[in-house]
């Protein structure tokens, strides 16, 4: 069965609480959604592996670790996954960033892919989805389907808010892909938001309704 990591760190839950705000505006959730995704990228790429490298410092010469150079992508899901993209390429601005865009039909609330734009690399490379919400859990599985189906093999999930029931069903669905979440929330309601949530994170990061 794939991790399931909450990523609380005080700040972060200081500064979702500010998100899932109602009164919270569009440009400070833009900005938060950012944050947190950086804040969440410490633990996120806390994998990563390291080299030796030779370096001199003023005192002598010495053997220390950088970055050993995997390549990485960042896969958001449009549309709120895009939200996150800066704020992990803050830390890791080399990666590259390939989009799959999918939104949930409100009656089925089945995913609808509708882009799917890789690095042609993408076999080679460590991937990371990310979209804020992980709801019924749908959108993450499809993504991840379109990712294995491309080549793709080392998959991580990174989202705000998670519940319980799309936590289950990626797992079910793709036991490789860990997943790392700011908050395991309580449930979904009957329309497949997540309670408490944040309401629709397209919408509130796009300014759309
Ligand atoms: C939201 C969210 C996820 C999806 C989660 O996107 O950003 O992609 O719902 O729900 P699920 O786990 O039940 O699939 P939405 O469909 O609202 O599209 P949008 O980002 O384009 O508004
Ligand atoms: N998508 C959202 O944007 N919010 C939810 O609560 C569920 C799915």
């Amino acid at each position: 069965m794939a991790k399931l990591e909450v990523i609380n760190h005080p700040l972060i839950q200081h500064k979702l609480s500010i998100l899932r705000r109602t009164d919270t505006s569009t440009k400070a959730f833009r900005e938060l959604v950012n944050e947190i995704a950086m804040l969440m990228g410490y633990e996120v790429l806390r994998d990563l592996p390291l080299e030796d490298v030779e370096i001199e410092t003023p005192i002598t010469k010495t053997v220390q670790k950088q970055i050993a150079g995997k390549k990485l992508a960042i896969v958001p899901i449009l549309r709120a996954g895009i939200g996150m993209v800066d704020g992990l390429l803050s830390l890791v601005p080399a990666a590259k960033v390939g989009h799959i865009g999918m939104y949930r039909d409100e009656e089925t609330l089945q995913p609808v892919e509708y882009l799917v734009k890789l690095p042609e690399d993408i076999n080679q490379r460590q991937v990371f989805v990310v979209d804020p919400m992980l709801a019924t859990g749908g959108s993450a599985i499809l993504a991840v389907d379109s990712l294995k189906k491309r080549g793709a093999s080392n998959i991580k999930f990174v989202c705000l808010v998670s519940a319980p029931e799309g936590v289950k069903a990626l797992q079910e669905a793709h036991p490789d892909v860990e997943i790392f979440t700011a908050a395991l929330d309580e449930h979904l309601n009957e329309h497949g938001y997540i309670v408490p949530g944040l309401g629709d994170a397209g919408d509130r990061l796009f300014g759309t309704k």
